[in-house]
């Protein structure tokens, strides 16, 4: 483990120092995961946030009191975070836990376990346009250079949890085809109430119709934005600063189409297809 101005090198890849240590990223690694644990993974800026508001919900029948009460950080912890260590140990169960991790860095136990994973893909155009604007707001990480100088960055995986296609890759892995579902953030904005029954189904859990309404109304992004236990308004400006843009931006799909030029995206989408090729991965985003 190496320290990096404002990065751990974990294993190869960058991880925040404000949010790591040492300690929490051997606390993963040592991790007893049990088998009604339900894991949220994604790849960062895919709908992490979205996950911490989604999964207690999903998994309490719609009891919105955790939502509205508990900062998201603490309410569904990153595994490999500081926070977890103080939140997970005395969690009743079912634990929801999110992580950015890739698969081959779970904990050993998380191989044997038969906790559940969700994994949330987005479009990588959009992670890539997400981010560069979080690094902005971010004092934690470093400046993003200019969109073209982070592009490049995100390709070559000098960025966050290393590279979108190895993280994606890692997770399509048939040793966990019967836990794992996976989603797209696009089928989460075009059809929430759908994915969120699709989630209650898998995770064993009855939501009512009314529960159901309720559940995705309250998880809509414009709901989200006002919730402060989810928006990150309670982190000191110091270290976001929402003036230069909000952590909770804009929750669409396709923003890219501002921010890449034909040639970028013609780069961005060789590289990443051939990066792809010989994964089971099918690329939900063809028709662009
Ligand atoms: P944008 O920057 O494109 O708006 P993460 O939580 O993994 O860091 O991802 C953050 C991205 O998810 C941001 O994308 C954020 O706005 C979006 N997001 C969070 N909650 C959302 C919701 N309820 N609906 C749509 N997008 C949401």
């Amino acid at each position: 483990m190496q320290e990096d101005g404002k990065y751990i090198l974990f294993k190869g890849l960058l991880v925040p120092k404000l949010s790591h240590s040492s300690e929490s990223l051997q606390y993963a690694a040592d991790f007893q995961v049990r088998d009604d644990d339900v894991f949220g993974v994604t790849y960062p800026k895919s709908g992490t946030t979205w996950m911490q508001e989604i999964l207690p919900l999903v998994l309490n029948g719609g009891d919105l009191t955790p939502v509205q009460t508990i900062p998201n950080w603490d309410r569904v912890p990153w595994l490999e975070e500081t926070r977890a260590a103080l939140i997970l140990d005395s969690q009743p169960p079912p634990r929801a836990i999110v992580s950015h991790l890739p698969y081959w860095l779970m904990p050993q136990s998380f191989y044997q376990s038969k906790a559940k994973v969700i994994y949330v893909t987005r479009n990588p155009k959009d992670i890539a346009v997400s981010s560069f604007h979080f690094h902005k707001m971010a004092s934690f990480l470093d400046d993003p250079g200019t969109f073209d100088e982070f592009l490049e960055n995100f390709l070559s995986g000098q960025v966050l949890f290393g590279k979108w296609t190895d993280h994606v890759k890692s997770w399509r892995n048939p040793d966990i085809e019967d836990r794992i579902l996976y989603v797209t953030y696009e089928e989460m904005v075009q059809d929430l109430k759908g994915v969120l029954s699709r989630f209650a189904q898998f995770l064993g859990q009855e939501l009512t119709p009314e529960a159901l309404e309720k559940v995705a109304n309250h998880c809509q992004f414009s709901n989200m934005k006002t919730n402060a236990m989810s928006n990150y308004s309670l982190v000191p400006q110091e270290i976001m600063d929402s003036s230069k843009t909000p952590f909770l931006r804009k929750g669409i799909v396709g923003d890219w189409r501002n921010h890449f030029s034909p040639e970028q995206e013609a780069r961005f989408s060789a590289i990443v297809r051939e990066e792809m090729k010989g994964s089971s991965f099918q690329f939900p985003w063809d028709e662009e």
